[in-house]
């Protein structure tokens, strides 16, 4: 497996990608960011990212890059959008990047990829059984590991409770748009993670997203059975997982 590779994390605010050692699960450059274009359609996203790779210093020609997005994606295809453009659904992703990018390129779920450097690089690092990733941002990422091995494209963060798509009750967007304070937030959350507690039986959950450095104003509220942490790697979950998976599909 390739040594580097370039991490790139798409979200429906912003766009950042860095280089990484994916043997340590280290950044080896700054995080670059730009803002997600208008709309999120295809084209305007692949020049945020040429630009961002052409942003970061020490990118040699051979490297690979992993690109996390917020949607189903099966080989290689964007199958769902729900925080970007429709044009997405059903889009060969892995072949439009790399025309523009002129690199081996892997698309993934966002979640996937914060769950895949959880589970080699922090919360969920040598854990066993099932380990549930969740990541609280526009939406709800979720992420299945079982015995370390995902299980790809959960999607759960859209689960139906009481009739409503979860992710627009509980994400923290939802919290933001709501204006909803932590006490009033954490009862959603409780309803959410006794659900997927219910459901699944996990042994672990992570709580990701930019909001989990702030895991002591909620976290401790929930009452589960199942242990239930904070993330390690954070805002810089994705890219790791993403610069992850396409080193490991890559030799250089
Ligand atoms: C999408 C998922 C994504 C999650 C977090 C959801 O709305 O359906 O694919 O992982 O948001 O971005």
């Amino acid at each position: 497996m390739a040594r580097k590779a370039i991490g790139i994390d798409i979200g429906g605010t912003g766009i950042k990608g860095a280089l990484v050692d994916v043997r340590k699960g280290e950044l080896l450059s700054e995080r670059v960011k730009f803002a997600t274009p208008e709309g999120g359609r295809p084209e305007d996203i692949a020049a945020v990212v040429q630009r961002i790779i052409e942003t970061l210093p020490g990118v040699s020609r051979g490297l690979a890059v992993g690109i996390c997005f917020p949607a189903v994606v099966q080989h290689g295809r964007t199958m769902s959008a729900a925080n970007v453009s429709k044009e997405w659904i059903g889009f060969d992703a892995d072949a439009h990047f790399e025309r523009v990018l002129g690199r081996s390129v892997h698309v993934l779920n966002d979640a996937d990829a914060a769950g895949v450097a959880e589970m080699r690089f922090g919360a969920g690092r040598r854990r066993k059984g099932l380990v549930m990733m969740t990541t609280l941002g526009t939406g709800i990422g979720t992420a299945i590991f079982m015995d370390g091995k995902l299980v790809p494209n959960a999607e759960l963060g859209h689960l139906e409770i009481g009739g409503v798509d979860y992710e627009t009750k509980a994400s923290f967007a939802a919290k933001e748009r709501e204006n909803l304070d932590w006490e009033a937030w954490s009862v959603r959350l409780q309803t959410y993670y006794s659900t997927l507690e219910r459901l699944f039986s996990p042994d672990l959950i992570i709580v990701g997203g930019g909001v989990s450095k702030n895991h002591q104003e909620f976290l401790p509220k929930l009452k589960l059975s199942a242990e239930i942490v904070p993330a390690q790697k954070r805002n810089n979950a994705g890219i790791l997982g993403a610069a992850w998976v396409a080193a490991d599909k890559h030799y250089d």
